[in-house]
């Protein structure tokens, strides 16, 4: 019975438990025990003669669990993708292949299963699945992906949680376009807000507005590009990790709290989802678990743009773009620089020239390059974009003048410069390709449940 009384100042909760069934990832390191429930799916069925074998899951592991049926369940109806009840005994299996196996005496059907159901037990490609979206999450891949996403999401906001930073929440709606690319969805009605408006591409000067009175915060939220590149590391709807931090003097400290977070992140998942990580190494990158390891083990590289152009031009590999001071790192440049070949482990590029990053990074003694950096990581390229920003009201307006910006939309943006400015500086992560690097994936579109790219928006 529920019970909540007011005693002196203190409240009591029930503790009853708020879900009548434990999910199989908890049965599963519980002892051996009488009258379980579990509910799930069936992934695989294996008839007998007088037993079936019917593997169990539902979603909280990647194996689930083994039922063991006789002839007096209804067997005939438990195909794979039914949902069903199993009551039973949980008893060590005397099986290889897992510790524990349920022997059912009660089945319940609560979803029958269509024959048409498109997943059976064997594998299907990647691409296969991402044409049943709605079922993607039914099968190992896509359910351990949610896990991981799930773990590495959690892992950002403990690491963040740590250094006392404040989550907070930036609009998805914004008249200004934060990265000036121009890659912009535009939101209808037109006149609704008298005025254009946009989807955000990043939250970043909306977190600077927070950080300038909250010091450190962070928001981690979804963004949009209008990117009509179809590559495999972009998406038109993708999640960011933002962190803005006042207070910092240098751009050597920001990239020690950014190579912290991916550390600390990729340890938590590593700690949390081995069962999924294993997977992952076993079937879609033989090398991920070394590779997850090495880069936790050992602090990144960091180079200059300028020393990085000058790797490239002494490397003896031919690329297609050119690696003249002032021109842009292309894929082939970042893939080299983080390459076996290179460097073998991520690499921070910093100190770009100014004419190729936006307005808002802080200028360099030199006259010629900017306080930024990329966190170009192997396999994917780039994953973290940040920089220290411009804190000092008249640069930043030249800036902005130059940029061919009206500073009159953006005057509360010159205001925070205004009004007790601070040396500040933040960066955005990835999230898509963050899951990249922890899954071995390599494309975009595997590790978002229901992504979003150019001519394409099912569901
Ligand atoms: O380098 P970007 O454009 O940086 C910003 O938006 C900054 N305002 C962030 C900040 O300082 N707060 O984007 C950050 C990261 C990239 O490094 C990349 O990992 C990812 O976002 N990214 C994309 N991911 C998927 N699809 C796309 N179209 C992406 N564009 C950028």
């Amino acid at each position: 019975m529920f019970r909540c009384s007011l005693q002196g100042h203190r409240r009591l909760y029930s503790t009853k438990p708020l879900f009548p069934t434990k999910t199989i990832r908890t049965l599963l390191s519980e002892k051996p025990q009488p009258n379980v429930t579990i509910r799930g799916w069936i992934r695989s069925v294996r008839q007998q003669k007088q037993l079936s074998f019917a593997t169990i899951n539902d979603g909280s592991t990647l194996k689930g669990i083994q039922a063991i049926l006789n002839d007096d369940q209804p067997i005939h109806k438990l195909s794979t993708g039914t949902c069903v009840e199993l009551q039973g005994i949980l008893a060590t299996s005397p099986g290889k292949e897992q510790s524990m196996e349920l022997q059912v005496n009660k089945v319940k059907i609560l979803g029958e299963c269509d024959s048409t159901y498109p997943l059976q037990k064997k594998r299907h490609t990647l691409e296969f699945m991402r044409t049943i979206n709605h079922l993607r999450s039914r099968a190992n891949t896509g359910s351990a992906v949610l896990r991981i996403r799930h773990a590495a999401s959690e892992g950002l906001q403990k690491f963040f949680a740590n250094q006392e930073f404040i989550q907070v929440n930036t609009p998805l709606l914004t008249s200004s376009d934060c990265e000036g690319g121009g890659e912009v969805f535009s939101v209808a009605p037109s006149d609704f807000f008298k005025k254009p408006v946009y989807l955000t591409v990043s939250g970043q000067l909306h977190a600077e507005i927070m950080a300038t009175s909250m010091g450190r915060v962070y928001t981690f939220g979804p963004v949009f590009r209008a990117e009509e590149s179809m590559t495999s590391r972009h998406l038109a709807e993708f999640w960011m990790a933002e962190a803005e931090m006042t207070f910092i003097d240098s751009l050597d400290q920001l990239l020690d709290v950014t190579e912290a977070s991916i550390q600390q992140t990729t340890q938590h998942v590593m700690t949390t989802c081995q069962e999924d990580v294993a997977f992952f190494n076993q079937w879609i990158d033989k090398h991920l678990l070394d590779k997850l390891q090495k880069s936790v083990d050992k602090p990144f590289v960091r180079m200059t743009y300028t020393e990085a152009i000058d790797i490239l031009q002494r490397s003896k590999k031919k690329f297609d773009f050119p690696t003249t001071w002032g021109s842009s790192l292309q894929s082939e440049h970042e893939r080299y620089l983080v390459s076996d070949d290179c460097c073998g482990r991520p690499v921070f590029v910093t100190d770009y020239p100014k004419e190729l990053k936006p307005f808002y990074m802080r200028d360099n003694l030199d006259g010629k390059t900017v306080g930024c950096f990329d966190l170009l990581i192997p396999g994917i390229g780039e994953l973290v974009g940040g920089s220290m920003r411009e804190e000092r009201y008249d640069v930043l307006q030249y800036k902005m003048e130059m940029a061919n910006m009206n500073c009159e939309d953006y005057q509360w943006y010159l205001d925070l410069r205004k009004y007790g400015s601070a040396p500040h500086g933040g960066y955005g992560i990835g999230f898509e390709r963050l899951m990249l690097w922890l899954t071995g994936l390599d494309n975009v579109r595997e590790v978002v449940p229901i992504p979003r790219w150019v001519g394409h928006c099912k569901y």
